[in-house]
């Protein structure tokens, strides 16, 4: 199995000074605490995608890391998230038949995911992505702000990574070249089946700054 960890965002959001990966989170950084948690999956090989600049630092935290046997790789990053998925994967051999994509921001993503995640894609699942039930609500508004419609709350899933597809799937939703912000969908859009497993809250998506105050108390163990 092969995984994409996708890194090269600016982090505009979190506001920081330094691309989100590379901002620190009790000691180390983000991309550091997502690579650990990726490593423990076994991934055969590993690209690991962040901005240019910053792709030597990007070496040297993988040099502390115990590979363990895994191939991994960095590479420089593009302008919009799905650039910086398909430099990834064209970093990867031809040996994965099942790659996994994945956010650094969901730097806490615990082991349990992704192996549930790669159990359904080893069952035959083309395409398997993480979620959680929503809280909230959920309205389709139009450019007016008019609510369109009311989805019904218990069918509708926040969906989370890694998500998992057939490495030939995923590569033919990429070379469609449609816009999507996440992999899932280009998959979707192609007419494959693509199952939701269940997620994690520690999956969140370290966004803002709060995300990153609850990432730091979760990882305090509070
Ligand atoms: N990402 C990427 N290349 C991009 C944009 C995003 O590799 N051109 C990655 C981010 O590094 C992140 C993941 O995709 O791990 C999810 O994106 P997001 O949370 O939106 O991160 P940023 O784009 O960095 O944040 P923002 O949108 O606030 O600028
Ligand atoms: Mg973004």
């Amino acid at each position: 199995m092969g995984v994409v960890v996708v890194a090269a965002g600016s982090g505009t959001r979190l506001g920081a000074s330094r691309p989100k990966a590379f901002v620190e989170l009790r000691g180390a950084t983000i991309l550091e605490h997502a690579l650990r948690g990726v490593l423990e999956s076994a991934p055969g090989e590993l690209a690991v995608v962040v901005p240019e600049e910053l792709v030597g630092e990007a070496q040297q935290i993988l040099a502390r890391l115990d590979l363990a046997g895994t191939r991994a790789s960095v590479v420089a990053g593009g302008a919009e998230r799905s650039d910086s998925v398909n430099a990834g994967l064209r970093a990867l051999t031809d040996a994965s038949r099942h790659v996994l994509v994945h956010d650094a921001a969901r730097c806490l993503t615990p082991v349990a995911v992704f192996e549930r995640v790669l159990a359904a894609l080893r069952a035959g699942a083309e395409g398997v992505v993480p979620g959680v039930p929503v809280v909230d609500t959920i309205k389709v508004v139009d450019a007016s702000g008019h609510i369109v419609s009311t989805p019904l709350r218990k069918s509708l899933r926040a969906v989370q990574t890694p998500q998992g597809f057939a490495r030939d799937v995923l590569a033919a939703a990429h070379a469609a070249g449609a816009a999507a912000t996440d992999d899932a969908a280009l998959v979707e859009a192609l007419g494959y089946a693509v199952l939701v497993v269940e997620g994690d809250e520690r999956a969140l998506k370290v966004t803002t700054p709060d995300d990153l105050a609850r990432a730091e108390r979760l990882l305090a163990g509070a």
